[in-house]
C-alpha cells in the first residue's frame, strides 16, 4: 500500500477526524453494494427502487416489511469486517471523531461504534407512521417486532430513507457541521453520487480539511481528493491503523 508521508503526518497530528462510509465498507462482510458488480436487486420481480419507495409504504406496507425482514435476515448472517472494527476503535483515538454512514445495515454499531450518524436511517429501527415514535428492533428477531406503535397503535414502517423521501431531520445538519470543522476527512466505500451525503467531503475540503478516499474504483471525487487509496477498506484501514499505533 502506498501511503504518502503527508498522509502519515496528517494522521498522526489530526485532532478532529470525520469519516463518511457507504455500501463499499460492508462489501467485505458480504453485503451487496447498490452500484457496480452488475447486480440490480429485484424482489418478487420489483426493482429495488420500487419496493424501497415511499409510494410502496403508502400502498403496500406489508410487502415492504416482507422485503425488509428478508434483508434483516440476510444481514443477521453477516458480521462486521476489520474496517468496521477499526472505525469503532477510532471513536476513542482522536480528540473528536465523527462517523457518518449512508448504510442502514447496522454493522458499524455491531462492531462497537457508539455514535454513528446514520443519515439514511437503520434497518434495525421501525418508526410509527402516525406519531413518528421510533422502536429499536433486535437484529436477530425476524419477522420484526412489535407490529404496532406502543404509544398510539399506528402502523410501523422501517426507519430508513426510502426513494422519494427526505433525510431525517437534523442528521445532515449535524454531519455537515462536523465536516466543516474537521482537519482530516475520510470518504470510504461510496460512489459519492447520492446527495446530500456526497456534499460532505466537498464541505470538508472547502473548509481546509485533508481529504482521503478509500475505494478500489475511481469515483467523481477521486480527482478532488488530496490522497486516494485504491483498494479495499478492510485491507487499507488496518494498514492506516498500524501507522497510527506507531505514532501513539
Ligand atoms: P454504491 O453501491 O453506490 O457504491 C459503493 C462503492 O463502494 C463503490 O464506489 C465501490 O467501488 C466501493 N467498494 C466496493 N467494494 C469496496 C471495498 N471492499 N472497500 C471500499 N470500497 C468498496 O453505494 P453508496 O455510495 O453507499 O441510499 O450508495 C449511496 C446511497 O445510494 C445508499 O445509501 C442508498 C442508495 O440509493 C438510500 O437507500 C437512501
Amino acid at each position: 500500500m502506498n501511503i504518502s508521508e503527508k498522509l502519515i503526518a496528517k494522521l498522526s497530528e489530526a485532532k478532529k477526524v470525520c469519516v463518511l462510509t457507504g455500501a463499499g465498507v460492508s462489501a467485505e462482510s458480504g453485503v451487496p453494494t447498490f452500484r457496480g458488480g452488475g447486480s440490480a436487486a429485484v424482489w418478487k420481480g420489483m426493482p429495488f427502487d420500487e419496493i424501497s419507495s415511499a409510494k410502496m409504504v403508502r400502498e403496500n406496507l406489508s410487502e415492504v416489511w416482507e422485503w425488509f425482514d428478508y434483508r434483516r435476515g440476510v444481514l443477521a448472517k453477516c458480521a462486521p469486517n476489520p474496517a468496521h472494527v477499526i472505525l469503532a476503535e477510532w471513536e476513542t483515538r482522536f480528540v473528536e471523531f465523527t462517523l457518518v454512514t449512508q448504510n442502514i445495515d447496522g454493522l458499524h454499531r455491531r462492531a462497537g461504534s457508539k455514535n454513528p450518524i446514520e443519515v439514511h436511517g437503520s434497518i434495525n429501527r421501525s418508526r410509527c407512521v402516525e406519531c413518528s415514535r421510533t422502536v429499536l428492533m433486535d437484529a436477530g428477531t425476524i419477522p420484526h417486532e412489535p407490529d404496532k406503535c406502543m404509544d398510539c397503535g399506528g402502523n410501523l414502517r422501517p426507519d430508513v430513507v426510502l426513494f422519494g423521501e427526505m433525510l431525517p431531520a437534523g442528521a445532515f445538519e449535524k454531519a455537515s457541521e462536523k465536516a466543516e470543522n474537521c482537519d482530516l476527512f475520510f470518504v470510504i466505500g461510496t460512489s459519492a453520487l447520492v446527495y446530500p451525503a456526497a456534499m460532505l467531503p466537498e464541505i470538508a475540503k472547502s473548509r481546509g480539511a485533508f481529504l482521503v478516499e478509500i475505494n478500489p474504483e475511481e469515483t467523481p471525487l477521486t480527482r478532488f481528493c488530496d490522497e486516494s487509496l485504491s483498494g479495499k477498506a478492510g485491507e487499507i484501514l488496518p494498514g492506516l491503523n498500524e501507522i497510527l499505533k506507531g505514532h501513539a
